[in-house]
């Protein structure tokens, strides 16, 4: 069926708006009959007879699998490993016994993670996809294919593909820690009863899109913007500066906070703003020092966080935006509202190709 722009200008702003939906559809398809459990629809995963997990991905659902290490490590207690297709295919890594080989492909076509996953065949234990069509050669060819249910997506800068890969590598991620007894049943209905709730909270950041388009029209003007983020929040800033590169054409670069020091410090001027997300979390202290060394060095600061997050850590800043509090689990799929949204209206301002971007193509099925 043909596609089309549902009244929004861009196809990336009618799947940027699409989210709530569609993660709403994830979650449910993940969900056990009683609610209360994550069950997979078809072949079951054991992750007791899991030792490891190698995740292979390119662009955006690299990101996806950077962030899914940081919940399958902390939540299922399980040695994460994660690369680029392109690097792990030809660096051919031992596979040892006990491996699940996950990869994560939008289009499930991409020519790399293909490649990667059939260098797995034979050697882990299991492969597993997270992919949006489901009828792609990556699903084919893994043992359990799991599909995200975003629905088609046209803009060449992922959206609600991502978000989506997100929900079900989190969800996977709360199986697996179900199955190995490192999280309570009690623990893990907690998680879902947060995740139901994830739509609605999506929908109000979804408000929050007029604050976003303020500032954007601010970063339009700039020749490099930094992204900074700790924990959870450093493949968002990641995602956030891909996404702005992408469309925008201006250039990004992101760190992980701590990181700051031992380089990027060195760009920071009145020049440059650095884009700071920094949801209320565990981490939170340690990214506002971190913040505060940028402005200390004039650098301008655009700070992402919460309503007690601006409370606390805003003073001085360039601009704030703020989103609602959320389960601290879930921050990636909530955060990477403001990344989409930043890129989104920077290149609206800037009138680039949005859907279309120069030199880039939705599905890298060539190498
Ligand atoms: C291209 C697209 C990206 C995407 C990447 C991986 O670079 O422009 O949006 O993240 O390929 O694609 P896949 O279909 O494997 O997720």
């Amino acid at each position: 069926a043909q596609v089309d722009k549902g009244g929004h200008k861009h196809f990336m702003a009618k799947e940027i708006a699409e989210q709530p939906n569609v993660i709403g559809e994830a979650v449910r398809h993940y969900l056990s009959n009683d609610g209360n459990a994550v069950a997979l629809p078809g072949d079951d995963i054991d992750f007791t007879k899991i030792e490891r997990l190698t995740m292979v991905a390119c662009g955006t659902a690299f990101y996806a699998c950077m962030t899914a290490k940081y919940w399958f490590e902390q939540l299922a207690r399980i040695p994460v490993e994660i690369d680029v297709a392109s690097e792990f295919r030809y660096r051919e890594p031992p596979i040892p016994k006990g491996t699940l080989a996950l990869f994560v492909s939008q289009s499930g076509e991409t020519a790399d993670t293909l490649a990667a996953l059939r260098y797995c065949e034979g050697k882990a234990d299991k492969i597993v996809s997270v992919v949006n069509v489901p009828e792609s050669s990556i699903a084919r060819e893994s043992d359990v294919a799991l599909p995200i249910l975003a629905g088609t997506e046209i803009g060449v800068a992922s959206t609600k593909a991502f978000t989506c890969q997100l929900t079900v590598l989190l969800m996977l991620a709360l199986k697996a820690a179900t199955d190995r007894g490192t999280m309570t049943p009690e623990e893990v209905q907690e998680k879902l009863n947060a995740l139901r709730t994830l739509p609605g909270i999506l929908n109000t950041a979804l408000e929050r899109e007029s604050a976003f388009k303020a500032v954007a029209r601010k970063l339009a003007e700039s020749r490099d913007i930094l992204f900074l983020g700790r924990g959870l929040m450093y493949p968002l800033a990641l995602e956030g500066a891909l996404k702005l590169k992408e469309i925008s054409y201006i250039h990004a670069e992101a760190y992980a906070s701590g990181e700051l020091k031992h380089g990027p410090i060195a760009l920071i001027d009145k020049h440059v703003p650095v884009v700071v997300m920094a949801p209320r979390d565990g981490l939170f202290d340690k990214t506002i020092s971190n913040m505060q060394e940028v402005m200390a060095r004039n650098g301008k600061v655009l700070l992402i966080t919460d309503g007690e997050g601006a409370g606390e850590g805003s003073q001085g800043v360039w601009d704030v935006v703020t989103l609602p509090e959320v389960d601290d689990v879930l921050t990636p799929i909530l955060y990477a509202i403001p990344a989409q949204l930043l890129a989104y209206h920077t290149a609206v301002a800037k009138g680039t190709d949005v859907d279309q971007p120069r030199n880039l193509a939705k599905s890298v099925t060539v190498e």
